[in-house]
Formats: C-alpha cells, structure tokens, sequence
C-alpha cells in the first residue's frame, strides 16, 4: 500500500478532535512515540503532521519565516511548540497531544518527552496508546532509556511496536550500521516478550521513509512510517471482552420506600446489558443487572468499554466499592492475596519487604506487602541482579506480592487492563506492575505471623478449661454483623448486658474504639479498616484467652473479614451472629436471625444458641 497524504486543507487539529469524537467521524488510534532525548521524537511528530497535511493552513510557512527572520535553521520540532500556544476557536491545544489524520482514521500521538522522570506520566497511564513508535538515533545507538522505554510498552501491554531508527543520514545511510542497531535492539526486546512489528530506518529531520520510501537507502523494501501505522490493528476488541466493571462507588437512595443502590464505575473491557448475571468479586455476591443509569433522559440498555456507568440491581445486596464487577457466563477474574508481578520502581526510597504499601488495582484499594524478589533486573542493562534485597529506584522486579485481603484480577496474558496495578508509598505513586501468575500461599504472611506468636507467646499457669470451671462459661469471640443499622451494634450490646446479668464475664467493644483507643494510623486511608480488623482480632486473642465473652458488631463483614478475625484470634474460636438476609460469604454462621425478628427475639435466639452449643451454660446463676 502507498500511503496519500491527505489533501492539505488546513483542518485544525482541534477540529480533528472534535470530528474524532462524532458519531460517524472516522476510525481513531492512539499512539505513543518514545525514546532517549534527542532521538528525535518531536522532528518525527512534526514530520508526520505536516507531510499528511494535517497542520492548520499557513503554520508551516508561518514557522520558516519565523525562522528565517530570526536566523534560525527550521526543526519540525518547532511546530509542535507553535500549535501549542495556537488558539483555534478558543481552545488551546493540550501540550501533551498532537492529531495527524489520513483518509483512514485520525491519530492522537501523545509526545512521550525522553526523559526519566517523565516516565511515571507514561506508566500510570497518562498515556493511554494502542501503539508505539520508539525511536532509536542511529549515530548514537541504544542509550539507557531505549531499553527502559522497551521494557515499559512491555509493562504497558503494548502489543504493536515499531522500532524506528532515525537520523540515518549521519551514519550515511548504511545498511550494516541498521542491521546492527536491528538484531542488538530485536534481541533485547525479545528477552521481554515483546516482538516489534517493523524496524524502519529513517531521517526523520529529512522525511526520509516517513510517509513514503524515497531514495538514500534503496536497500531498504519494507513499509514507510506511516504506512507501518496504518496497519496497525485498532485494538477495539475491548468491547467484546468478558465484562470487567471495577466498582468506584455505590451511592445509596433512601427517598420514601426506595433502598435503591447505583453502583457506579468505569467499564474496562467488555460490554454490560441489562439482564446480565454478574459477579461481584472477591466477595462472590451474585445478582442480576436491572437498570443501566445514565445522566440524560432514557436509561440504555447497554454499556461498553471506555463508559462511566451507574447500574442497579434485582436484588439489594450489599456490595463495596473496590470490587470487580463480571458476567457470571464469562470466564472469571481470579481473586487471592498473592500474586507474581513485574513492577518498575520509581520510588525514590528503594521497595523493601515487609514494608507496608498501598496497592491500586482496578478500584481496590489494599495494603501490599514485598513478600518475595525472586529477580531484580537493572532497566538499562537488563542484566539480572540475583540475590538482591531490596528493588531500587529504575530496578525492574519481578517479585511476589501478598495483599491484606484478597483483591480480584486478571493475568497480563489474559487481560492486561485488569492486570495492571501501581504501588503507592507515602502518598505518591512509586512502583507500577503486570501481574504474571497468581500465586497460591501454604501460609500467608498473616498466618506466619500467628503462627511466630502462638509459638512465643508466654503462658502463665491458669488453663483455658481451669478459667471455664471457675468462669462456668468457655471464652468466645462473638461478632455480630449485617447490614448497618444502628440496631446491629445495639444487639450486640444488650447481648453484653444480659450475658453480665446471667453472671457471664463479657465484654462488648466497637470497632471505632479500636482507633479511638490505640491511635496511630491515619482513619481515612484504604489501609484503616484492615489494620482496625487486625487490631480487633488480636485484642480478641488477648480477651478470649483470659476467659472472657467478647462482643463486637461489624457492619457490611465479609467473608474475608471474619476469616482474618478467626485467624487473628486463634487457638480461641470465633461465634458468628448474623442479621439480616445476606450472609458473609461462605464463612459459617452459628447463628442467623432474621431482620424482621425484633430485638428481644433475636437476644433470646442468640443466647439459646450459646447454650446449645455449649459456651454458657444450660442454666443461670
Ligand atoms: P526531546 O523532546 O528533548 O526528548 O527530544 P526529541 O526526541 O523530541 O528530539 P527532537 O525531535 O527535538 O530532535 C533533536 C535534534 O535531532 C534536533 O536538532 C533535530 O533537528 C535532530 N534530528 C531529528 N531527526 C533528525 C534526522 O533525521 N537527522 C539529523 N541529522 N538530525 C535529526
Ligand atoms: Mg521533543
């Protein structure tokens, strides 16, 4: 194919954004040009604007005559400098993106600068590229951030690259000098997975194989620049993809008689219709899609990739944000605590195990701890350093992660959307990952952690069945949960009270005490609720062992909550009361009561059950 430039007819760049975004506006691609600095990544963008035709009319000259009168050898580079300050109809153009259209489709080219510290714009998605283009100068071959930037679009899923190798023109043209850079470069990339489309040599300062091949290297019979990117694939198969929704928020309606959640989120990949079976994960609670919202009059009855969506439910369960909404028919997304990752490290304190981190996933939101390096990689080198305790800044660690409660996710082979993640340390953004492969745990951190304590832990003479006799009642962790209601934590608290009348020692503490109490970490991070749970189970340990019944209420308790406190407050065991007509999950209930029992009722169903299962006894003192 030869490519035509568009007729030059002077459309804006805006324009083009504003037609892209029409209905029947033409096919649009986002690509990505990297490379060292100076490589000519700005020369190649103007190049491609302006042999397509694509700048505003008259820029071209106005930029050579600029030039020109203030003695200045013309660089396209400049170009991009004048449309950023260009107001076209009042908007001025975002610095960070460029158009080029041809008769095919638009292009949006994002201007990724080469240096270092720009990097973290480009790995947390600031760049969002079906494509790359990433440019190597020939004179002075591949630099540090050539085989940084390769290692990136392999984090970034990028699929469809093209190596170019610019500035020909000062190695002459010549063959052996392409084919060196070509197999070097093709070998590294290769190490990571990821096989370039093309290597293209070009002079981009002189429009060399830019839209079309011309004559200095006859050598050369492969595609133009321009025409490599017309054949790249438009990556819209997004949309029919199995349905990955991460949940962001639910916002709940309580107008009259109306219980009405909207749970509202960002479809990644997949298409979302009303009657859809769904999953939400990693709490396992099914229902069915009633409604699709949406701002403007009619609700639809279907939503794709790439929209903000609000839905409601058939049934009113409870769901958190942070989950991950799928279609129950589609082949799942895994859920668990440890998995294997890549992760760039941009952190300027080094990634450290033990340490606890912030990990972002789709919407959750959890504590991650380094659990294991298996291999840290120096980005530059790619030379492995084996052995190595910790991931330093620009390291590459291919490492194991084990989050605090269990996190839903696909494999970058599967879905590299919900695969991505970045670390977080001390509020900034400091590491960004692909996970590999999920990785099951004989013992989670959690549990070694109990399992060091119990094996330390210092006795005193009383047994636990000596506290019994004399207590006539055995120690117990009851946890009431359900749905919040201020008559959750009320049941809990009478059911402290009449226990203390029947002569039981008990105990009832809230959850929020444990903060209000003990301090410490800040209550509005993602991270209070798992260290406010660990703090509660172990008190529960302490508590439980010195004999006493001790109460508390969680509201909204899954499954994963309950099995954290039950390991926290081992070897002692764990009495689950539930209200209401959702249960936690999988985890047994020793006692379910229903919402519409009133409250003496469920205080008296709680106590029989006690009893029955022989923690106070089957008489009062
Ligand atoms: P940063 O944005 O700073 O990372 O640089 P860049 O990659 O955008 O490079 P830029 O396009 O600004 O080009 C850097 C220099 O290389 C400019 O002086 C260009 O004129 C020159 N240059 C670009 N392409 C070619 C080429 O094909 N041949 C020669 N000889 N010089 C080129
Ligand atoms: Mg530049």
């Amino acid at each position: 194919m030869n490519a035509q430039p568009a007729s030059s007819t002077g459309v804006s760049p805006v324009l083009h954004e504003r037609d892209a975004r029409g209905t029947s506006a033409p096919e649009q691609m986002d690509l990505v040009v990297v490379g060292h600095v100076d490589h000519g990544k700005s020369t190649l963008i103007g190049r491609l604007m302006a042999d397509t035709g694509s700048l505003p009319l008259g820029k071209l000259e106005q930029v050579k005559a600029l030039c020109a009168r203030n003695a200045r050898p013309f660089e396209y580079a400049f170009l991009l400098d004048a449309l950023k300050n260009e107001q076209t109809q009042g908007i001025t153009i975002d610095t960070a993106r460029c158009f080029f259209k041809t008769p095919r489709r638009y292009y949006i080219i994002h201007d990724a600068p080469g240096h270092v510290e720009f990097l973290k714009n480009m790995v947390t998605g600031a760049a969002r590229a079906e494509a790359a283009l990433l440019l190597i100068d020939a004179h002075e071959g591949i630099q540090e951030n050539t085989k940084r930037h390769g290692y990136i679009l392999s984090m970034l899923g990028l699929r469809q690259v093209a190596v170019l190798v610019n500035k020909m023109d000062l190695v002459g043209y010549s063959q052996p000098v392409f084919n060196l850079i070509t197999q070097e470069y093709s070998e590294f990339l290769a190490g990571l997975g990821v096989r370039p489309a093309r290597f293209i040599p070009i002079a981009a300062r002189e429009g060399v194989n830019i839209v079309t091949l011309s004559q200095p290297m006859p050598w050369y019979a492969g595609p133009s620049v321009l025409e490599q990117v017309e054949s790249f694939t438009k990556m819209s198969g997004d949309q029919d993809r199995p349905l990955r929704l991460p949940v962001q928020d639910v916002y709940k309606f309580t107008e009259a008689e109306d219980e009405r959640r909207t749970i509202a989120g960002t479809i990644d990949t997949g298409t979302l219709r009303a009657g859809d079976e769904v999953l939400f994960l990693p709490s396992g609670k099914k229902s069915t899609v009633k409604t699709i919202e949406a701002f403007s009059a009619e609700n639809p009855r279907e939503a794709t990739a790439g929209q903000a969506v609000g839905l409601t439910l058939t049934e009113q369960i409870y769901v958190r944000p942070g989950e991950l909404l799928v279609r129950r028919s589609d082949p799942p997304a895994r859920v668990g605590t440890r998995f294997r990752a890549n992760i760039f490290w941009m952190g300027r304190a080094p990634m450290l195990p033990g340490k606890r981190y912030k990990l972002k996933l789709g919407a959750a939101r959890v504590p991650v701890e380094l659990a294991e390096i298996r291999n840290v990689l120096d980005a530059s080198e790619l030379t492995s350093i084996r052995g190595k305790r910790q991931v330093d800044r620009h390291d590459v660690g291919e490492c194991v992660f084990e989050t605090a409660r269990p996190v839903a996710f696909d494999l970058a082979a599967e879905c590299e959307k919900t695969a991505r993640f970045v670390i977080v340390d001390n509020y900034e953004i400091a590491g960004c990952g692909m996970v590999l492969e999920q990785v099951s745990a004989e013992e989670s951190l959690l549990a070694k952690q109990v399992h060091r304590r119990e094996i330390t832990w210092q006795k005193g003479h009383v047994t636990p069945a000596e506290r019994a006799a004399q207590y006539h009642h055995k120690g117990k962790f009851v946890v009431v949960v359900g749905e919040p209601h201020p008559g959750l934590p009320q049941l809990a608290k009478q059911l402290e009270s009449r226990l203390f009348r029947e002569g039981v020692h008990t105990y009832y503490l809230s959850l929020s005490n444990v903060f209000d109490c003990l301090g410490g970490t800040d209550e509005s991070s993602p991270l209070a609720h798992e260290e406010q749970l660990r703090r509660l189970g172990e008190l529960a340990r302490l508590v439980t062992d010195a004999g006493l019944v001790f109460i508390t209420a969680l509201e909204n308790a899954d499954q994963h909550d309950l099995a954290k406190l039950k390991l926290l407050n081992e070897p002692h065991e764990l009495f689950v009361v539930c209200r209401g007509d959702e249960t936690p999950g999988s985890f047994p209930v020793n006692v379910q009561l229903s919402p519409k029992q009133d409250q003496d009722e469920a205080i008296q169903a709680v106590l029989q059950a006690l009893k029955d299962q022989g923690v106070t006894p089957d008489y009062s003192i």
